[in-house]
């Protein structure tokens, strides 16, 4: 393997994160086991879901199936009822489906090495390296999106993010990075890192443990890093949303499950048309959406930016009195009216959230 790093950074780096990781990582299911089979599920299930609507999942999985065995030898629906509200069906099929071939090609013994978990279905070499890492402490690199944050800002590595030449750099640095003893503490402190200090907006560095080491911090706009892929302008949209609030409590609308921001739990609105006004957008969409006719009131937010991953938004917030009809989801899977209680345990859209930390401030 090709060294990149001078030893002393990168034993500083390793100090520095097994002992954040020690002393601040969250006590998650998954870290309270060395089953390998247990590690793989959570791994699978963490691909595309956060660790918060993972944890009950993963336990009632684990309950139904405790061993390979039970997967291998479970009815498919039995298993995707289990997934239900998880996402990414094919997930589940795919670990299914490696938990048969483990029982009828390998006797139920799980591979050994991450070169072998690769070969299963629905296992990358990410999640290979997790698993290894983890569960066999073997020193095998990973690479998920937090990671690939984290190195591209401790490292400065420029270039397209999505691009070969800077996925091929970031393996590289991950894999000199990992060390022969608690390859799987580390592999996770970096994640956690990613997940709780060094994240997509506002990176909160102060409390970082490496940031004496991390060149995008010293550059005094961390926030640079990973850089985006050229010719790749993310589009802008104009939006409305409207604040509908009775008696207390505030309409949301959850977002279909598949396609953007599935699932979550939205203002009613939606993009302004060429040459519309903000109003009239609003009551055109709360009347295809909701079946309602509305008021639009007071502004209650200036215009909020935002920029997802795949467009940026100025979001116009208003107030707005429902004028006729009761609201049914005709876009939205589901309709509520919650209180600002309720509302923190939602899921709600980042531009969402900036619009209910400005309007309903006490
Ligand atoms: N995301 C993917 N794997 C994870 C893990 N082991 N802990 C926390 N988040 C994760």
């Amino acid at each position: 393997m090709k060294v990149l790093l001078d030893s002393s950074l990168r034993r500083g780096l390793q100090r520095a994160l097994l002992n954040w990781y020690r002393s601040q990582a969250r006590d998650l299911p998954w870290r309270r086991t060395h089953d390998p089979y247990a590690i793989w599920v959570s791994e699978i299930m963490l691909q595309q879901t956060q660790v918060e609507t993972v944890i009950p999942y993963y336990r009632r999985f684990l309950l139904a199936f405790p061993t390979v065995g039970a997967l291998a030898g479970a009815p498919e629906e039995k298993v995707l009822k289990l997934w239900e509200g998880l996402g990414y069906y094919r997930r589940a099929r795919h670990l299914q489906a490696a938990a048969r071939l483990v029982v009828k090609a390998h006797t139920g013994q799980l591979p050994a090495d991450a070169q072998a978990w690769q070969a299963l279905p629905g296992v990358g070499a990410y999640t290979a390296g997790a698993i290894a890492s983890i569960a066999l402490g073997e020193p095998a690199p990973i690479l998920d999106g937090n990671v690939k944050r984290v190195l591209s800002r401790i490292f400065v590595v420029s270039g397209p993010a999505a691009g070969s030449v800077v996925l091929k750099k970031l393996w590289a640095l991950a894999a000199d990075l990992v060390p022969a003893k608690a390859p799987g503490d580390f592999n996770q402190a970096l994640m956690e890192l990613g997940a709780l200090i060094c994240r997509v907006d506002g990176p909160r560095c102060p409390a970082c443990p490496v940031r004496k080491k991390c060149r995008a911090y010293a550059s005094g706009d961390p926030e640079n890093w990973p850089q985006r892929m050229p010719g790749k302008r993310r589009p802008h949209k104009t939006m409305v949303a409207g604040l509908v609030q009775v008696g207390g409590k505030l309409l949301l609308g959850q977002r279909p499950e598949n396609g953007l921001l599935g699932g979550l739990w939205e203002l009613p609105g939606g993009e302004v048309k060429s040459g519309e006004t903000y109003p009239a957008a609003l009551r055109r969409i709360f009347r295809s959406e909701l079946g309602v006719d509305i008021e639009p009131g007071k502004a209650a937010a200036p215009g909020v930016q935002h920029a997802y991953t795949h467009f940026s938004l100025t979001l116009h917030a208003y107030r707005v009195r429902l004028s006729g009809g009761t609201p049914r989801a005709r876009f939205h899977q589901a309709l509520r009216w919650v209180t600002p209680g309720q509302m923190v345990r939602l899921a709600v859209p980042l531009a969402d959230r900036k619009v209910l930390r400005i309007c309903l401030k006490p």
